[in-house]
């Protein structure tokens, strides 16, 4: 395996997931590094600054999210279609996707967030996340999405428990935790599906395993920190006008 400025390269497709594994714990240490993360595990921060994160995390995730799974299909559509299940197991896991935006509004409106608010334009950040979804689903080789995915479904049941255990020792609006209590336990199951896929796929297509690679390498210049970081920034500054 060799890195190349961001660009992973691997010569062995069995060094695939234990690469990118290696990558995904990376980019969780660098999110620990982050201003908003340590700002909301601080056990001094203002409870009202988790409300307001999340918050803004639910609406970032309803503005992209429509956009991540449109690129998905186009992905999976574009495969080599030599083996139905694997096909199908790449459906599987999209199609338990399609109402997560649906669920994050929800969540939205119940920390006070209103429609007006939802419905303004994607924010700088998320259209980041949107248009490289779409650029790697759409224009690169189709491998290239579940870089991206394995980032989502790998990432999102660790932030989700931490995001839980703060929420437990917080006066959080209990009734807003339907989009964290489901992806702490669903997408563990999801990251499974997704290794299980790329395992398969590197195995009978050349070329694949350097497209996942290079899909999370492009992924991870845009997710998870800059939404995070732009939903803390909102939040600091509502719990200053407060
Ligand atoms: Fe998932």
């Amino acid at each position: 395996m060799n890195d190349v400025g961001t660009h992973t390269f691997t010569t062995a497709h069995e060094d695939t997931l234990p690469t990118i594994e290696k990558k995904l714990h990376d980019l969780l240490l660098k999110v620990e590094s982050t201003e908003f993360y340590r700002g909301l595990m601080s056990p001094e921060a203002n409870p009202a600054l988790l409300a307001s994160t999340m918050k803004w995390v639910y609406k970032s995730i309803h503005s992209y999210q429509p956009h991540v799974t449109e690129a998905t299909f186009t992905a999976v559509g574009r495969m080599p279609k030599h083996d139905e299940q694997l096909i199908k197991d790449m459906i599987l896991q999209q199609v338990e996707e399609v109402e997560h935006a649906d669920m994050a509004l929800r969540d939205f409106l119940r920390l006070g967030g209103t429609e007006a608010e939802a419905s303004t334009p994607p924010s700088p950040p998320c259209m980041a996340v949107a248009a490289m979804c779409r650029m790697l689903g759409e224009h690169q080789h189709p491998a290239c999405y579940l870089g991206f995915m394995y980032i989502f479904e790998a990432l999102t049941p660790i932030m989700s428990s931490r995001v839980q255990m703060l929420m437990d020792r917080s006066r959080y609006n209990a009734a807003a935790r339907e989009f964290i209590d489901l992806h702490a336990t669903e997408d563990i199951r999801h990251t499974d599906i997704i290794s299980n896929v790329i395992r398969r796929l590197v195995a009978i297509e050349p070329g694949a395993a350097n497209a996942v690679l290079h899909g999370f390498d492009c992924f991870a210049q845009v997710y998870p920190i800059p939404v995070w970081q732009s939903a803390f920034d909102i939040a600091k500054l509502e719990a200053s006008l407060a």
